[in-house]
């Protein structure tokens, strides 16, 4: 039966660890230049319809490497644009390629496309979720730390879709997750009661100072998500306590980590200072992006990486 990654938690801990397994060998690879052409012949559908830099260029490159092709599809472009139904759309699409990857407005949008797409269809953002992001960075912190289990992550600003990707990826991990972010911004509750019910630590504060306390790991995220544009000048307002800067970053233990998925804005959710500091780890993430994304094409379209390459 095809697999689909809509969320994290659509693996398990040992698929998890696999995946991140094959991204480092698959990095060490691509660092040798030795070719990994493991899906040759392969493409992979990407209907994007918000803008990327990151998601867009790492699975073109990933396809590239492994030997297949990515097509780039613009909704405008297509005639989806014009009304045919995702439905269909999702139907005919399985009979050419061999995975979809989709960022959408609405995570409903992904589910239905998943649900007639005879091929696995990967969420490449949506408004709830962002699992590739949290794929690569799960990679970063492994490559940084080794075992995950008991690292304390703590979430500062907005409990967006990458903050709802970290809190189920703590059923997997084992981390503990503390957010603080104001009243009207924070995560959704479904997400942390599924958490906690799975055994995860996770805690949901106002104050930031008292998150980062002891935490291994700080992340944040931009204040304005794609499609909250509208409303730009009410979430600067209500965020404006919630920067990452080397004040807050000093009331963390001295070895914390700095982490952001990017796009940042510098001098709202996090300093110049801090993102161009020596605890920033920003720039890993983005690269693993490339190496953790090839890993789950592999496993989706073929099973996994073959344990001689
Ligand atoms: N982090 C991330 O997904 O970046 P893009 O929006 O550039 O793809
Ligand atoms: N929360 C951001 C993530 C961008 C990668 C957004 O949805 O726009």
């Amino acid at each position: 039966m095809k697999k689909d990654f809509l969320s994290i938690i659509d693996i398990d801990e040992y698929e998890l660890e696999s995946i991140v397994t094959d991204a480092v060998r698959l990095k060490r690879l691509k660092c040798a230049g030795t070719a990994h052409e493991l899906l040759r012949g392969k493409s992979l559908g990407m209907i994007f319809e918000k803008a990327s830099t990151r998601t867009r260029v790492s699975f073109e490159v990933g396809m590239t490497d492994l030997g297949g092709h990515a097509l780039f599809l613009n909704p405008q472009d297509m005639q989806l644009g014009r009304g045919e139904e995702i439905r269909d759309t999702a139907r005919v699409l399985a009979r050419y390629v061999d995975a979809v990857m989709i960022r959408a407005y609405e995570h409903a949008t992904i589910e239905e496309f998943a649900r007639y797409s005879t091929v696995p269809v990967i969420n490449g953002l949506s408004d709830r979720l962002h699992p590739c992001q949290v794929l690569a960075d799960i990679m970063t912190l492994s490559e940084r730390f080794g075992d995950l289990r008991g690292l304390k992550l703590a979430w500062i600003g907005d409990g967006n879709n990458v903050c709802n990707s970290w809190i189920l990826s703590s059923i997997l991990t084992g981390m503990e997750i503390a957010v603080a972010s104001p009243p009207g911004y924070r995560p959704k509750d479904a997400v942390v009661d599924q958490a906690r019910a799975a055994g995860s630590r996770v805690s949901v504060v106002t104050d930031p100072e008292e998150a980062v306390r002891d935490a291994d790991v700080l992340y944040t995220d931009i204040w304005v998500s794609m499609g909250d544009e509208r409303e730009r000048a009410e979430r600067l307002r209500a965020l404006k306590r919630y920067t990452i800067d080397s004040r807050l970053l000093a009331r963390a233990p001295p070895n914390a980590l700095v982490m952001h998925c990017l796009p940042a804005h510098r001098g709202e959710e996090i300093t110049d200072e801090v993102m161009e500091g020596s605890q920033s780890i920003v720039w890993d993430q983005a690269e693993n992006r490339l190496h953790a994304q090839k890993a789950l094409l592999l496993r989706l379209i073929a099973g996994g990486m073959p344990s001689a390459e």
